[in-house]
């Protein structure tokens, strides 16, 4: 089989995530959730007591440390933030880190270098466009914002249960505005990208899809 590189890219809520952990399980590939590692980053400079306005330090912080992620467990340094990545908090410092072009430098290389061989699925918001342009297949997921808050509202794990749906909707269409008016690497539609968009398609109808269109790029 061929050792492709696969790039998913989208807004949050979009199903990124489920598809690109579904896919790695079943082709046996590396899985990179890339949003985990600019979130690792913002939690380590909020607890290292490093400004964002200090973009040098957050920079070197991020070159220095130890990024794993396993089998749903993500860690920075050997301290496992798989939960404290996953708070409202968190999605706004996650997203102030990846504004700053020199922690985004650091954070592609590394990227790059994870998916240098291929075998691998690897989602966030620039993969298609920046990290791998020359990726196999690039796909970018998209949602309404309704059903993206509504998916999110759902997450407990995240929202801690306590947000109104309409005051988790206004969060992301916040952050998508960020995100994708941001300087650097801005979220966008790669020209050759599959847009698919999922309001109202189960996620496994989505997975199904991928694998048919990937039938084409897999040699048996
Ligand atoms: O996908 P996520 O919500 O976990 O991403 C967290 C933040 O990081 C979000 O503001 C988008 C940003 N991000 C990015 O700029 N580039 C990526 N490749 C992945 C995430």
């Amino acid at each position: 089989m061929k050792n492709l590189i696969i790039a998913i890219d989208g807004p949050s809520g979009a199903g990124k995530g489920t598809l690109a952990r579904t896919l790695a399980t079943r082709l046996g590939y590396l899985h990179v959730d890339t949003g985990a590692m600019y979130r690792s980053v913002a939690w380590k400079a909020a607890h290292d007591g490093l400004s964002l306005d200090d973009e040098d330090a957050v920079a070197a912080m991020a070159e220095r440390a130890v990024l794993e992620q396993h089998g749903g467990t993500v860690t920075i340094d050997g301290q496992d933030v798989t939960r404290a990545i996953r708070t409202p908090e968190a999605d706004k410092a996650a997203a102030a880190v990846a504004r700053l072009p020199r922690v985004r430098e650091v954070l592609v290389a590394r990227q790059r270098a994870l998916g240098a061989n291929g075998n691998v699925v690897m989602e966030g918001r620039d993969i298609g466009t920046v990290v791998f342009p020359t990726a196999d297949m690039k796909i970018y997921l998209d949602a309404s914002a309704e059903e993206r808050a509504r998916r999110r509202s759902s997450d407990t794990a995240h929202t801690g249960g306590q947000d109104t749906l309409a005051n988790v909707q206004s969060e992301l269409v916040a952050r998508d505005k960020t995100d994708s008016t941001r300087a650097v690497a801005p979220l966008t539609l790669a020209p050759d990208a599959v847009y698919i968009d999922t309001t109202e398609m189960p996620i496994e109808v989505v997975v199904n899809h991928v694998m048919m269109l990937l039938l084409d790029k897999i040699e048996i």
